[in-house]
């Protein structure tokens, strides 16, 4: 299992941040962390994600950050094509290709999500199911002021088993969107993770969360 916290554009204090997890190494925690913050949180029990990645490579293009750069800071994986980012900045299908293209040249994991499968960028149907993770989140499902939009259980269910019958062999699939340490276990058994938004950014709330979906797992 894979559980990404997603800071977003928020200023969490890494004082001390995760020092333990309580859970077995087959649960991976990934901080998606604003890339302000990277340098922060250079050690702990987790890896290091970013939250987007330049479509551009090094080079001269003022205020980007491409994938080297995010790799010479140990980032492991990096989401791409978030629903934020699509709606609010007019981020498309074919630029999120094109940063998924980017983040795989430099050896860095794409976490691509989507609202629905025609979001997802045809290079993911010709890339190896462990080269890329898939997350499905419909923008109306984050959650509002900490209120829970999440979709029902068993519609992430067979939207995730779907997906994996149309995607390449192997690939993990994560589900995002108002998901806390109460609805955890209605998704654990049959997803491969999850992003986390807000119960991420309150370290009691997340630790709960991380144990909770842990002991719920298949
Ligand atoms: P949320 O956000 O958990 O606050 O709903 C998840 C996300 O958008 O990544």
């Amino acid at each position: 299992m894979i559980i990404v916290a997603n800071w977003k554009a928020n200023n969490v204090s890494t004082t001390s941040w995760l020092t333990q997890t309580g859970v077995d190494n087959d649960t991976k925690i990934v901080i998606a962390a604003p890339f302000t913050m990277l340098f922060l949180l250079a050690s702990g029990p987790y890896l290091l994600g970013a939250q987007d990645v330049s479509m551009f490579p090094p080079g001269a293009y003022t205020g980007e950050v491409p994938a080297e750069l995010l790799s010479e800071l140990d980032v492991v994986y990096c989401l791409v094509g978030h629903s934020e980012r699509r709606k609010l900045l007019g981020e498309t299908t074919e630029v999120v290709g094109k940063k998924m293209a980017r983040a795989l040249e430099a050896g860095i994991i794409p976490i691509v999500c989507a609202q629905s499968f025609e979001e997802i960028p045809d290079l993911a149907l010709n890339t190896p199911g462990e080269k890329f993770i898939v997350m499905f989140e419909p923008f109306e499902a984050i959650s509002k002021e900490g209120k829970n939009n999440a979709v029902e259980p068993e519609k992430v269910r067979e939207t995730v088993s779907l997906w994996k019958t149309k995607l390449p062999a192997g690939v993990k699939v994560l589900y995002g969107g108002s998901v806390n340490s109460n609805n955890v276990k209605d998704y654990a058994s049959f997803v491969d993770g999850f992003v986390v938004g807000h119960a991420s950014l309150d370290q009691v709330e997340f630790l709960k969360l991380i144990a909770n979906a842990s002991t719920s797992k298949n």
